[in-house]
């Protein structure tokens, strides 16, 4: 993978589909791994546990992150301690409130308290961040997840946001902010710039690191040839009047 060399920031992959996991475990500059259940439901994944297991037991390197999904808080604990127990390198996703939008920082406290690595994830205010920040331990490691994309998708500006949501995060120095839900590739230099220490990206943004600091020319080119081969493939034509060329002038 062709990662530019000043950036600083960890690649996460964000997906739930086996055989891209392992092909992008290949890949030394992809320093860890997330899923989440919608990404899990759409790959088509019947049996959350076994997925899991299957992931972890070629992955021991490296991070992987598992969500919670019980709606309680005590589910959410009990979830917790069973998946942290499925390997060393298991991170375990928590979401920021239950679905009525009580604060899981009780679970978070639980899970911390005993050791357990948690990723507090669908975190968007920096109040969340506040309070998560407050819930954890200073000597355990964590990770905080801010959707600074779908924060964008709101039409507001999520760099000066995340740079704030670092500031926070300065109080506890094992716990890492990680920039899920970009956009485009663009926001892999935005999270190195807004100084987070992590970012998950899709397969389909992965894939443009293939174009970071392409030459426009080059690119231009390409597309201008991808607009006149996709014409040709489709046997596209258009009846010309030669008589009509008097009007280029
Ligand atoms: C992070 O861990 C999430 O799985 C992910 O970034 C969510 O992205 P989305 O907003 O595209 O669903």
């Amino acid at each position: 993978m062709n990662i530019p060399s000043d950036l600083r920031i960890k690649i996460f992959a964000d997906g739930a589909n086996l055989e891209e996991i392992l092909r992008l475990a290949k890949d030394p500059m992809i320093k860890g791994f997330t899923t989440n259940p919608t990404l899990m439901r759409k790959a088509g994944i019947e049996d959350y546990e076994t997925f899991a297991r299957d992931v972890l037991a070629e992955i021991v390197d490296r991070p992987v992150s598992f969500e919670v999904f019980a709606d309680d808080l005590d589910g959410m604990v009990a979830q917790g301690f069973e998946i942290a127990g499925w390997g060393p390198n298991v991170n375990v996703k928590i979401p920021v409130t239950n679905t009525q939008g009580e604060s899981t920082v009780p679970v978070v406290e639980r899970l911390v308290a005993e050791g357990v690595v948690v990723n507090v994830t669908a975190v968007f205010t920096l109040d969340q961040v506040r309070a998560i920040t407050a819930a954890l331990d200073a000597s355990v490691p964590a990770i905080v997840s801010v959707f600074a994309g779908r924060i964008a998708d709101t039409g507001r500006d999520p760099i000066p946001h995340m740079r704030e949501a670092v500031e926070i995060l300065r109080d506890r120095p094992k716990a890492e902010l990680i920039w899920a839900s970009p956009r485009e590739l663009l926001n892999v230099f935005h999270a190195d710039e807004s100084g987070c220490h992590i970012i998950t990206v899709t397969n389909d943004i992965l894939a443009k690191l293939a174009n970071a600091g392409k030459s426009l020319e080059t690119f231009s080119l390409e597309t201008v040839k991808m607009f006149h081969e996709d014409a040709a493939g489709a046997g596209y034509e258009i009846q010309t009047d030669p008589g009509k060329l008097k009007l280029v002038r």
